[in-house]
């Protein structure tokens, strides 16, 4: 969560604050850059850090249980696999699926099957319904939003506080509506402005009424392990807040591998109550035979244990925190005394939310663009891409090299001055 930006200045100071800020704009320009900051994807680095991943799993093939990983079999996952993600994901093992290569997959999946099929507690499938819709906490995650758009599901933006979702807002929607079908909900170190649920945010969130019956909480975990500091935030179990609340079915869980090893290349994983998983494994397991057991023996592996895990984050965190605190310390020196710009302080994931002057975030990322500047798409982290204040940027510094960071994020600075105060100048004449 950020906080609106606030400029004072009379007609002289802003006038040679734009002159000032239109010089650094022109030397920006002058350095030719071409530098890329749009996805946050792991560096080569972190990349780095997996490498004995293609070694492995050798000439070894058998799990644990003695399941030969080259066969079919094993449709839930490997148990080892599933043993280590289940205290992170806060899934019992025996609710717990370790499924393919991709959590957006498995949340793909999930609509689909909601839309052709019964979930459980529904009256009819989500394809019978007048009108299919989910909240959005705002800012969110582009994929969330490119994926209920594909599918014909409506978007209702709902603002993200610092606890997480508005829930004043979220319990008088979703009572009143039976249209509403779930919520997304990014509960740690959201994507883009790192935002974690407070336990009052959770214990709401499971226990509130719904005018649907099938209301889901869509809760994607992408950063359960992501910490950057220290203070490696908890959030309360969902799973076993909506069965204390008498919603056991309420919450699916997803969470994957792919910023903890080889992005694209790891395990996702799903989880939730005996009756969810057994309605998606009627699914699943009429699209495919089971999961690559080979990758998943390999992660086990590799990772051994919950500890091992928490080692291999620490080094991940090493390789990220001098970015996140060069994109911090960046901003805080160019931009905090202009008032222009507020920005979120995450403790972890892999973003960070810049909040500009209202309507000026598309223009930032276009003058950023014309110096050679790739930002995300201002408006991303929005429903049909449409922030109505056009104010929000996402910065993602995982990918590039350090100097190339503070490079993007001091230019980025620069043009936040630059239409700051153009805006800022338009408004006094
Ligand atoms: C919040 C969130 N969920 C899901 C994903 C994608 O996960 P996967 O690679 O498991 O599909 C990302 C990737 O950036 C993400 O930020």
């Amino acid at each position: 969560m950020t906080t609106t930006p606030h400029v004072n200045a009379d007609a002289d100071t802003l006038a040679a604050r734009l002159e000032e800020a239109r010089r650094d704009y022109a030397d920006l320009l002058g350095k030719g850059l071409s530098l890329d900051l749009s996805r946050g994807k792991p560096s080569l680095r972190q990349l780095d850090l997996s490498a004995e991943l293609l070694r492995l799993p050798g000439d070894r093939y058998t799990a644990a249980d003695g399941t030969d990983c080259r066969n079919y079999g094993a449709p839930n996952g490997l148990l080892e696999l599933r043993e280590i993600f289940a205290e992170f994901l806060q899934v019992p093992v025996d609710q717990l699926l370790a499924a393919g290569n991709s959590s957006l997959e498995l949340m793909h999946d999930c609509l689909i099957y909601a839309l052709i099929g019964k979930l459980p507690g529904a009256t009819r499938r989500w394809a019978d319904e007048e009108r299919v819709a989910l909240l959005c906490p705002t800012p969110g995650y582009d994929r969330h939003f490119e994926l209920c758009e594909r599918l014909g599901i409506e978007m209702i933006p709902v603002p993200l506080t610092a606890e997480g979702p508005d829930l004043d807002l979220v319990e008088s929607l979703v009572a009143a509506d039976p249209g509403i079908k779930g919520i997304w909900c990014m509960p740690k170190y959201s994507n883009p402005d790192g935002t974690c649920y407070s336990d009052e945010t959770v214990r709401r969130l499971a226990a509130m009424p719904t005018a649907a019956p099938d209301f889901r909480i869509l809760w994607d975990d992408a950063y359960a392990v992501h910490h950057l500091t220290d203070e490696e935030v908890t959030v309360p179990d969902v799973l076993a807040a909506c069965a204390e609340a008498g919603n056991p079915d309420r919450a699916f869980v997803f969470g994957s591998t792919s910023k903890i090893t080889f992005a694209g290349s790891g395990v996702a994983f799903f989880g939730s109550s005996p009756a969810n998983v057994a309605w998606l494994r009627s699914y699943s397991g009429k699209r495919s035979i089971g999961p690559d057991k080979v990758n998943q023996l390999r992660h086990a592996l590799f990772l051994k244990d919950a500890d091992g895990l928490r080692e291999h984050m620490r080094r991940h965190r090493a390789l990220l925190r001098p970015k996140f605190d060069a994109v911090l310390r960046i901003f805080d020196e160019e931009l905090r005394e202009t008032g222009l710009a507020t920005w979120s302080t995450p403790k972890g994931g892999y973003f960070v939310a810049l909040n500009v002057p209202d309507g000026c975030a598309r223009e930032v990322v276009r003058r950023a663009a014309e110096a050679g500047l790739v930002l995300t798409p201002a408006g991303a982290t929005h429903p049909y891409r449409e922030d109505p204040q056009d104010n929000v940027i996402r910065i993602g510094p995982s990918y590039p090299e350090l100097a190339e960071v503070e490079q993007i994020i001091s230019g980025v600075a620069v043009c936040v001055r630059l239409v700051g105060y153009e805006k800022l100048a338009a408004e006094q004449n």
